[in-house]
């Protein structure tokens, strides 16, 4: 498909609290490489993809003082290539009981008043007085969480109230961590892996989301069916065929094909494809564009059943 007139704001717009965002995002874990085997990828390039990024029209990024590896941290490039940040770019991070130590190690059983000191972080490595959005990431790894999140959550309200954080939202966790949330304070997002063949069980998760006026942000919507961007996990092979017949018939790409399905599945869903190639980020950028007919979303619904949760 012709990416040219393409911009991020081309599949709409998204209110995160008093922030008006693209509904194309950008995910900055890329630019670092990888996290469990570092490869320090060319520092020149992950800047210039940033800012071509914000050219598009990219005003939503997220990121997280966790992604660092020895020789990149995601934070510190998104303070070099966009300082000074434009007026409407909303910068999404992360903070929670599984922090990594300066080894890169994961560590656990964060208090929640240590969230305060990663908060700090992450307000220090990109050159901000205060964070946007701040996602309580619960669970280990990418693993949704499970029990009470209320003192986490909490804490988090308390440095809202404090000033260093402007929204909060929540990600890894299930219906009922949201839930409990919401009865404690507002939640401007959920950020969860799901795509059309991945943790679909998240299908009730991202409705409730919408009920209550929350984004559903997924992640790893087009990684988890490409040859090594999960190392520790072989590609999703589920409904390939289906997914390559829709992209050959808009001369799109697969990956645009899985991204637009989830623009698909709600206003308030965001995209937020994370990657460190430059065609790649014209791509997804230009997949906001893509409009799926009725068919082909039945289509793609049918190879990949939702799973009760
Ligand atoms: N909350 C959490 O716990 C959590 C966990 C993981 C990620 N995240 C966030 O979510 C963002 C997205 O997640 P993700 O990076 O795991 O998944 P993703 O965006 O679905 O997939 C990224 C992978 O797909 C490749 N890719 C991207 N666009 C492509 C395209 N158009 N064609 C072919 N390959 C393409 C990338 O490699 P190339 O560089 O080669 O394009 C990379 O290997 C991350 O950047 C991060 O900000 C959050």
């Amino acid at each position: 498909m012709t990416t040219n007139h393409i911009t991020a704001g081309t599949a709409g717009t998204w209110q995160l609290g008093d922030k008006r965002v693209n509904r194309v995002g950008f995910g900055a874990m890329r630019l670092i490489g990888n996290l469990s085997t570092p490869i320090a990828p060319d520092r020149e390039n992950a800047i210039a993809v940033l800012r071509r990024a914000v050219e598009l029209g990219v005003n939503h990024i997220d990121t997280a003082a966790i992604y660092f590896t020895a020789t990149r941290s995601a934070n510190e490039l998104i303070a070099t290539a966009l300082q000074p940040y434009a007026d409407d770019l909303v910068i999404a991070t992360k903070v929670g009981p599984t922090p990594r130590s300066r080894d890169g190690a994961w560590e656990s059983d964060s208090r929640p008043e240590q969230l305060r000191h990663q908060v700090e972080e992450n307000i220090r490595q990109l050159g901000l007085d205060h964070l946007d959005v701040v996602n309580l990431r619960w669970g280990v790894g990418i693993e949704r969480g499970t029990g009470s999140i209320a003192d986490h959550f909490g804490a988090l309200l308390d440095l809202r109230e404090a000033g260093l954080i402007e929204h909060v939202g929540l990600s890894n966790i299930g219906p009922e961590q949201l839930t409990e949330a919401l009865a404690i304070g507002p939640v401007v997002c959920v950020q969860n892996q799901y795509g059309l063949t991945t943790r679909r069980e998240d299908d009730a998760l991202l409705r409730l989301c919408g009920e209550h006026g929350v984004a559903f942000v997924p992640f790893n919507s087009i990684g988890a069916a490409i040859a090594g961007a999960v190392p520790w996990a072989t590609p999703d092979e589920t409904g390939r065929d289906v997914v390559e017949a829709i992209a050959e018939a808009h001369s799109a790409t697969p990956s645009q094909v899985r991204l637009a399905w989830t623009l698909h599945q709600g206003p308030h869903v965001l995209a937020i494809p994370g990657t460190a190639n430059p065609a790649h980020l014209e791509e997804n950028v230009a997949a906001g564009a893509l409009r799926l007919t009725d068919e082909e979303v039945i289509r793609l619904n049918g190879v990949a059943a939702p799973v009760a949760r």
